[in-house]
């Protein structure tokens, strides 16, 4: 493609017409591949949100797409990875489609509040390293129709923006700022991208429901630390780091 400027995300590029799932290839051939490698289908036959939700993902109406990576991290930070893409997909969209988004802590990207992206990360390996890790990524593109079920909570960037995207520039420009991000990353650690995640925050400053071993408890959120954590203030005064992955946070 002559829109990827990358050195090396992407450089490997597998297309399906149709798969099950790009994550589930990835894992599946992430012991072998290149750092870097994408694996991008036209349709996913069965594409995974988070906790076990089923991702729509029809053919040619979106990017559904996964990247295998391979660097010297532990678990820890690696979940950190997840925001790193967020940050790339967002700069992506205003890049694009001209579209402010913003980001539903830690993984959603949510425009006029409703999801046109959700990132899955997942992966092996050891307490102290991965193996690899592998960033699935899900934009809606050019969906004109949801199901009912995610009616007004669901958009695409076609319904945004009322035109018809390429799906072609989107996808390079995504690798493209997503390398630039994890560079940086991986260099200066989770700090030198926090303020771009702050900026881009929908959750700062809002009430949130966390939901802690079955537990309900509202807060507001004031902060994303260093470390990509998000800090609650709770009604009785107290203040608890929450760390992605942990919990389940939800608007209020
Ligand atoms: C979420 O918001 O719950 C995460 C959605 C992630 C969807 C993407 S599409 C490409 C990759 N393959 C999958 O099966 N899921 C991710």
């Amino acid at each position: 493609s002559p829109y990827l400027k990358t050195k090396f995300i992407g450089r490997n590029y597998l297309h399906f017409e149709s798969i099950s799932s790009t994550n589930d290839y990835a894992k599946e051939i992430a012991p072998s591949a290149a750092d870097g490698t994408a694996i991008v289908a036209e349709e996913q036959t069965s594409g995974r949100g988070r906790m076990g939700r089923y991702w729509v993902s029809n053919k040619g109406q979106g990017i559904w797409m996964s990247i295998i990576l391979k660097p010297n991290l532990s678990p820890n930070e690696a979940v950190k990875l997840t925001q790193v893409a967020a940050v790339a997909v967002i700069e992506t969209i205003k890049e694009i489609a001209d579209i402010r988004s913003g980001i539903k802590w830690p993984n959603d990207i949510v425009i006029n509040s409703k999801k046109v992206c959700g990132i899955l990360t997942e992966m092996n390996g050891e307490i102290d390293r991965v193996n690899f890790i592998v960033i699935g990524i899900g934009i809606n593109v050019n969906v004109q129709n949801f199901p009912e079920d995610l009616c007004g909570k669901a958009t695409s960037l076609s319904i945004e923006t009322g035109k018809i995207l390429d799906r072609k520039p989107l996808t390079a420009s995504i690798l493209n700022n997503f390398e630039k991000y994890y560079r940086v990353f991986l260099i200066d650690g989770f700090s030198s991208i926090r303020n771009l995640c702050k900026e881009y925050s929908l959750t700062l400053n809002k009430d949130v429901k966390v939901i802690i071993n079955n537990n309900e408890c509202i807060g507001r959120a004031v902060d994303i630390d260093d470390d990509g954590n998000l800090i609650v203030v709770f009604k009785n005064g107290e203040k608890k780091t929450i760390a992605s992955g942990d919990v389940s946070v939800r608007g209020l």
